[in-house]
């Protein structure tokens, strides 16, 4: 019998079907401290994560019996690979599965920014009916500057086109082939991208050379007024040089829906009003959570049996 150990809140169908498995005992321990996950984790030979769950070298270290780690989403930056390689642990995640809903949310954090929209209904809820200081922005025929045109990028061109944006974007690790099928402009440097768009949206992965990519330097390169989202990882933009920045008023207004800190709410953006926050929402729609669910569970199966994992 293989133990699996599901550490964070996955949907409940991808519980029940690693729970119809015979030879599988499956423990979902949402509440354990590290010092309890630690302890207990040499019993598991696989254990399925969130974003929280920090899979480190002392992780490792104490997961003597690990075979499989499965990160029931798509970024990996919480799991040191290096440590599984090394170990032989198979890493499989679920790219695909929320790319629609955390694009969705993108579009709506966007929206909300560029209107004031949150701003707007706090008044209300204090009973006050004035439009003064609400004026937005429309984005027809604004430009919209994507950095990482992968799988959310892709798809979020597509919904800004329909709105009459121009799309132009920044990545240096895809094919020409796929800023003219999106119909998007290259930027051949960032600051091409900064200095030409009305709006800029980040969707990289978080790594070295992501983290901290868009400083207080990078903002004095941006239009005036420039309005930003962050729907990636925490800490792509700066956070005390974006705070700095809209407080100077070069940035006009933020949707962000990922913190350096989480799931600590501690950061200069959230006492900002121009600001509109939430707290890593992007996934978390019923269809984005059912497809995770499901898929990591068919995933973690199929590695403990060795069969063949298209994610690994
Ligand atoms: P992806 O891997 O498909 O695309 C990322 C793109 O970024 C790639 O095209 C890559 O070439 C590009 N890139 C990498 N480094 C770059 C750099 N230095 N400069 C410019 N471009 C660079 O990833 P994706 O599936 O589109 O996900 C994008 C981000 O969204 C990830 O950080 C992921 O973790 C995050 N995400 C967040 C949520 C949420 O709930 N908020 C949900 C899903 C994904
Ligand atoms: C992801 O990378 O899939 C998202 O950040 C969503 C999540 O982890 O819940």
């Amino acid at each position: 019998m293989k133990k699996i150990i599901v550490t964070e809140k996955i949907s409940d169908k991808g519980v029940a079907l690693l729970k119809a498995q015979k030879d599988l005992q499956v423990d979902v321990e949402m509440n354990l401290s590290r010092e309890e996950l630690l302890k207990r984790i040499p019993e598991y030979d696989a254990i399925v994560v969130r974003s929280v769950t920090k899979i480190n070298e002392e992780f490792y270290e104490h997961a003597t019996n690990l075979k499989v780690v499965g990160r029931a989403g798509n970024g990996v930056d919480n799991i040191q690979m290096e440590g599984a390689t090394k170990r032989g642990i198979i890493v499989v995640n679920t790219p695909e599965s929320n790319i629609v809903s955390a694009c969705e949310h993108t579009v709506g954090l966007l929206l909300a920014s560029c209107r004031n929209t949150v701003k707007a209904h706090k008044m209300i809820e204090s009973r006050v009916w004035n439009r003064d200081g609400l004026k937005g922005m429309e984005l027809l025929g604004k430009t919209l500057g994507i950095i990482g045109l992968g799988r959310i990028g892709g798809l979020l061109t597509t919904r800004m086109q329909a709105f009459g944006m121009k799309v132009i974007a920044y990545d240096p690790y895809i094919a020409d082939a796929r800023f003219r099928k999106y119909n998007v402009k290259k930027c051949e440097t960032l600051d091409e991208l900064l200095k030409e768009s009305d709006v800029i949206s980040i969707h990289t992965p978080k790594t070295e050379e992501t983290m901290n990519m868009i400083t207080y330097k990078e903002w004095q390169k941006c239009k005036k007024g420039v309005r930003v989202v962050n729907c990636a990882r925490g800490g792509l933009y700066n956070e005390q040089d974006l705070a700095r920045a809209i407080r100077e008023g070069i940035v006009a207004s933020a949707g962000i829906d990922v913190l350096v800190d989480e799931p600590k709410p501690i950061s200069p953006l959230i006492d900002l009003p121009q600001c509109v926050l939430t707290p890593h929402l992007g996934a978390d729609t019923q269809e984005a959570q059912d497809n995770v669910g499901i898929a990591i569970a068919e995933e973690v199966i199929a590695a403990l049996r060795g069969e063949m994992v298209p994610n690994a």
